[in-house]
């Protein structure tokens, strides 16, 4: 098997853990309405790479190399898919992207409505939050370790995260954005929570702070080449692979990468960030980096 089979068949064994981890992470005896469980569901059931727990995981891997997966990790795993799923239903909405498919199903609004899809995004995100003191009470996490994640999921999700992100990505215009501009909404809505999931998966496997910034460092190049990578998707991916139609960007005229300095640049750039990733993990001195060093590779090879 050479390198690149070999990550991608980590990756799916990642997502099958992760998914059986998903389907207990909601209480079934909770009084919710219907619909609203439904939809919540709905989205986090319909797959998707589960790349950023795969990298809680990993990444507390390689500080502890341990040879076994740290389950420890696993709920705040479950907590970043959450905080994605729900910023995907949103981002979908006609009053963001506008789109009708997502993960190969309908969005969340075409099956539920506008108004559950933003309900359901409420509570996957609210919910997150409850994730994280659970990997306190149920494992090894240190309570001191809990609430610095508690703390970077608030301000990596959040108005200076993700969401600033987003809300840069609906106020940039075609033929107005700067390239700084258009730095600062990738690495906001996309690498920010990927640096969060390096990150936490670095204190929970006990990352002294020279690594957490080596690793947040990674999460950035890694973040800002993932992002770079889906607007050329989005431009010469196969919808079917995607399981999203393609040329949503240009639909919503959206500044892009390749829209602002053309495909081959961009590419370019995608393989420079990660070959920045890569050096900062060499340089984090971590147990077992190699991982870590695949993924990127890996990430910069995907066709969805
Ligand atoms: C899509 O994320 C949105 C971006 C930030 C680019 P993914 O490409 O990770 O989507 P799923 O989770 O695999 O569906
Ligand atoms: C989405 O970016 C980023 C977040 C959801 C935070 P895009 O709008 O490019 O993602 P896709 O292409 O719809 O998956
Ligand atoms: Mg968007
Ligand atoms: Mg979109
Ligand atoms: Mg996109």
């Amino acid at each position: 098997m050479n390198a690149s089979v070999t990550t991608a068949t980590y990756l799916k064994d990642c997502a099958s853990k992760i998914e059986l981890a998903l389907q207990s992470s909601f209480p079934t005896d909770w009084d919710v309405p219907q619909l609203l469980r439904d939809a919540m569901q709905y989205s986090l059931d319909a797959g998707g790479k589960r790349i950023r727990p795969a990298l809680v995981l990993t990444t507390a891997h390689a500080i502890q190399g341990s040879s076994v997966i740290c389950d420890d990790a696993m709920p705040i795993a479950c907590a970043v898919e959450y905080i994605h799923t729900y910023s995907l239903i949103h981002d979908d909405l006609p009053a963001m992207d506008d789109d009708d498919f997502r993960r190969g199903k309908p969005t969340n609004h075409k099956v539920f409505g506008e108004a559950m899809a933003i309900l359901a995004g409420d509570a996957l995100l609210t919910h997150a939050f409850r994730l994280i003191p659970q990997a306190a009470r149920q494992g090894n996490v240190k309570p001191e370790i809990a609430l610095a994640i508690v703390d970077d999921l608030a301000k990596y999700a959040g108005a200076s995260g993700m969401v600033g992100g987003q809300a840069a990505d609906m106020l940039g215009e075609q033929g107005i954005t700067s390239i700084n501009e258009l730095e600062y909404i990738h690495l906001h809505k996309t690498s920010d929570l990927i640096v969060f999931s390096v990150v936490a998966g670095g204190r929970i496997g006990g990352a002294n702070e020279e690594q957490l910034d080596k690793l947040a460092l990674y999460g950035r190049n890694i973040g800002l080449a993932f992002q770079i990578q889906d607007d050329i998707l989005d431009l010469i991916g196969d919808e079917q692979k995607l399981g999203k139609k393609t040329n949503s960007d240009v639909a919503q005229q959206k500044v892009t990468y390749p829209f602002l300095i053309g495909m081959e640049e961009s590419i370019a750039l995608v393989k420079k960030l990660t070959q920045e990733a890569k050096n900062a993990i060499v340089e984090a001195n971590l147990a077992q980096p190699e991982r870590l060093l695949q993924i990127a590779d890996y990430l910069v090879q995907r066709d969805h």
